[in-house]
């Protein structure tokens, strides 16, 4: 797939942008010409990665994470997240081997030891580790996981296979189970034969005692491949029966339905899966654990790029969570391409009346970052700008851009939040991140509301039309006249954006701490109110 590449320039910092800022500002009506403030300082620059994160974890060592797996412990209220540690051929040849956090919050975090290590045997199966589920029975803690090997050398296995581990307890002690019959994908029924056979997820069925497992595969159909997921059923998780395609990606043909997930919440089944080419966590939805799964009313994700093998755990008090893990830039940059494994995300996700699935900021999480208040301190604005009170704004950008851009917040961690209300708008509106000057070199958080879209986008803003990629977007239906409730969770170069708990936009931004940021309405009229930013 195509990643957006571009090369950051250091151009002047007044170019001739500068030129539209007359300075006019609006107070009571009446527009007082005040003078170009003579040299304004912007602070733009990327951060260096940091590795203290408290909320969006990733491991003590610096190493990122991959793929979520989570056991919730109904007793004592504690999620275990089981991840695929992000160490590919270390010094010790360790290929993505399990490690977990274990959180009662999603506020603080303490890190298990390695929990399932990768074979020192090059034709091994389990010669690398990758991602699977863990479930309690009789006391007995089974992990399913992925045996990966790619050395083709080898005889008597093939490049992915499935695999049983189990332990007493849910956070050490897990032992390989040699006994257990690696499954593999059957023969001569289409499905690839090699490879593309991975991701166990093991659940009971519902008023049964048997067991199903789903995992991601690849199938022929009448002559087409398809990413297809396909399980198994067990009465003692020991033995399994082949049962063949669980579903098949209906309309839509994908090469793989990575980490598929079913989970019941109410009286719906929700079957949630990840696109390794646009990198989105889908879902379908259903009445009955047999289908039919059918796409939700609205878009059929939540939120960007920025969750990736995303699984749904429900807790003893009726919440439901979604974890994922944020992908990491090459050498921690904006201009970075995409790469595998990053941060914990963590999504609280609710049911709209149509059973549509819908994210906000967990509350522990938000009540985390708003405790000190950081006052707004303008840096410059453009075009004609009302303040309706000391923390709202009405931007009036039709014809042009109008702005604010604010000084940066000194603090690794904050959160703003702000209601959005637009009057109309042709272009675009949002929020402005990491401003070099006022109106041409920033990064935005952008409603666009004949896309339909909230993104995120780095370019600068001549450079942006209508057919720039943008670095992650989600699907929003956007109308005039209607109130957005926007929170923006900042945490180093984590950056995840909801909107009235609906939606989720989470980002890498390497520009988000310690940089001027602001609003902006361009050929849009649009109130900002009620700007309250806040840190731990
Ligand atoms: C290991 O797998 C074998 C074969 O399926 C089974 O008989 C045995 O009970 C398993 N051991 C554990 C600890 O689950
Ligand atoms: C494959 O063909 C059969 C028989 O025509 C049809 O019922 C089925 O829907 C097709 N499956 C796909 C995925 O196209
Ligand atoms: C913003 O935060 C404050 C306090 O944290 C809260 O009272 C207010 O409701 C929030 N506003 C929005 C729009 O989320
Ligand atoms: C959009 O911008 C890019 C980069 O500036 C440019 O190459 C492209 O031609 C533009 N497309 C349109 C439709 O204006
Ligand atoms: C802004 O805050 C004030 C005072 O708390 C409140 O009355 C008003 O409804 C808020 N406006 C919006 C649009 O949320």
């Amino acid at each position: 797939m195509a990643i957006c590449m571009f090369v950051l320039v250091a151009s002047a910092l007044c170019g001739s942008a500068c030129s539209k800022n007359t300075g006019q500002e609006k107070k009571d009506s009446t527009i007082v010409i005040v003078p170009v403030p003579p040299q304004v300082s912007f602070i733009c620059n990327q951060q260096v990665e940091k590795t203290d994160y408290q909320i969006f974890k990733m491991c003590n060592d610096r190493t990122r994470v991959g793929d979520i797996n989570v056991y919730y412990d109904e007793q004592s209220g504690q999620f275990n997240l089981y991840f695929l540690k992000n160490i590919w051929n270390d010094d010790v040849n360790k290929r993505h081997p399990w490690y977990a956090f274990t959180t009662t919050d999603f506020t603080s975090y303490t890190e298990t030891g390695e929990l399932l290590s990768c074979s020192a045997n090059h034709c091994e199966q389990d010669f690398a580790i990758g991602s699977g589920s863990v479930i309690k029975d009789n006391g007995l803690f089974y992990a399913f996981y992925t045996g990966f090997n790619p050395n083709t050398d080898c005889s008597n296995i093939r490049k992915e296979g499935i695999m049983l581990a189990t332990s007493a307890s849910a956070t050490s002690g897990f032992i390989k189970n040699t006994s257990f019959t690696t499954l593999y994908a059957p023969k001569g029924q289409g499905y690839d034969e090699y490879d593309n056979f991975r991701d166990p997820y093991v659940f009971k069925g519902e008023a049964s005692s048997l067991y199903y497992m789903l995992l991601a595969a690849r199938k022929n159909i009448n002559g087409t491949w398809r990413g297809v997921i396909a399980y198994y059923t067990s009465t003692d998780l020991k033995n399994w029966d082949f049962k063949d395609v669980f579903y098949d990606g209906g309309n839509t043909n994908f090469f793989m339905m990575e980490t598929p997930q079913l989970i019941k919440l109410g009286n719906t089944w929700y079957l949630v899966f990840s696109d390794p080419d646009s990198k989105y966590t889908y879902y379908r939805k259903a009445s009955s654990l047999s289908g039919p799964w059918v796409n939700p009313a609205d878009a059929d994700r939540f939120d960007g790029k920025g969750i990736y093998a995303a699984k749904i755990s429900k807790d003893n008090n009726g919440n439901a969570y979604i974890l994922g893990w944020n992908y990491n830039t090459v050498d921690n940059t904006d201009a970075g391409a995409w790469m595998w494994g990053g941060n914990l995300v963590v999504h609280k996700i609710s049911q709209k009346a149509n059973n549509d699935l819908i994210v906000s900021a967990p509350e522990s999480i938000r009540n985390y970052f708003s405790k000190k208040d950081i006052p707004l301190v303008k840096t410059t604005q453009t075009g004609t700008v009302t303040a309706t009170s000391s923390n709202s704004f009405d931007l009036n950008g039709n014809g042009g851009i109008a702005n604010i851009v604010f000084n940066p917040v000194s603090s690794n961690r904050y959160i703003i939040n702000a209601t959005v209300n637009y009057k109309s708008s042709s272009k675009d509106f949002g929020f402005m991140i990491g401003n070099c000057d006022a109106t041409e070199n920033f990064y935005s958080i952008r409603f666009v509301p004949f896309l339909n879209t909230l993104r995120f986008d780095t370019e600068k803003r001549s450079l942006l039309n209508y057919t720039t990629i943008a670095r992650t977007s989600v699907p929003i239906a956007l109308s005039a006249n209607n109130d957005y409730k926007v929170t923006i969770i900042v945490e180093n170069s984590m950056v995840v954006v909801y909107v009235n708990d609906v939606v989720a936009l989470t980002c890498r931004i390497y520009k988000a701490i310690g940089t001027n940021w602001g609003i902006f309405a361009d050929d849009s009229e649009t109130n900002f109110y009620n700007i309250s930013v806040k840190t731990p």
